[in-house]
């Protein structure tokens, strides 16, 4: 059976005062059926860590180097991830394909290490609007599966996000139909790749424009097994009804 997981990106939003909503996101979440997971911007990760420590919420990376350490001004390995209190770290996401142009080759590499550093690998993956318009998206996910997820992946050390890039922040939204096929797919290729057992225990999360009034209907969706929230996750009036339809 696997663990539900409703995980917030906050991507390049919020400064210190952003952290009252993880307050009170940790009180209301002192223990939880699901797991939640909260991403903010790395300046605010360690405080974040220390605010959720007594709660079921946990905290986690938006990115981290292939490299354990060294000479590469900005980035932050895996390793320094775990030290500052993450349990996660969130991995290829389509705006740093796009902003940092990552390759998938990248996005693989970055994973190892961060698995290495003892962190769960958060992978995205999705198909852009004129590829899903030209009927490509099978191939397109296939392909990205394959070359950004690591062979030493397991249920405990990987989750796979499935986001169309046309769905993030528009408000657009796949069909049920669009969204149980791209995750049935990805549970094929995941057992065809890693067996039935670790196959099946690897993660599968929605992420695009999920919203409270669109939640309950996609987490039914079969092979969903969370979300990856973007704006939603910023407030918790938005994030908690999200949690609670898992
Ligand atoms: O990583 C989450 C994200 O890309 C989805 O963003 O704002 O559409 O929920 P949003």
């Amino acid at each position: 059976m696997r663990r539900k997981l409703a995980a917030g990106n906050w991507k390049m939003n919020g400064t210190s005062a952003a952290l009252s909503e993880l307050e009170a996101l940790a009180d209301a979440h002192t223990t939880a059926s699901v797991d939640v997971l909260i991403c903010p911007p790395a300046p605010l990760l360690h405080r974040a860590a220390e605010i959720v420590k007594k709660s079921a919420v946990t905290v986690g990376g938006q990115d981290c180097h292939a490299a354990t350490s060294g000479a590469h001004t900005g980035d932050a390995s895996g390793e320094m991830l775990k030290d500052a209190g993450a349990t996660s770290v969130i991995l290829g996401h389509s705006e740093r394909r796009t902003d940092h142009n990552e390759t998938d080759v990248v996005v693989c590499s970055k994973a190892e290490a961060a698995i290495a550093a003892g962190l769960t690998a958060i992978v995205c993956l999705g198909e852009s609007l004129q590829q899903r318009e030209t009927g490509v998206t099978l191939e397109i996910i296939g392909t990205q599966l394959a070359e950004s997820v690591p062979n030493d992946a397991t249920g405990d050390t990987l989750v796979i996000a499935y986001e169309p890039i046309w769905a993030i922040g528009t408000g657009k939204v796949p069909t049920l139909e669009q969204i149980g096929e791209v995750h049935t797919f990805l549970r094929t290729q995941l057992v065809a790749r890693f067996g039935g057992e670790t196959g099946s225990a690897i993660r599968l999360l929605y992420g695009g424009s999920v919203k409270p009034g669109n939640a309950a209907e996609i987490f039914a969706v079969e092979n969903v097994d969370g979300a990856l929230v973007g704006g939603a996750s910023l407030k918790v009036a938005d994030f908690s009804p999200i949690i609670a339809a898992l």
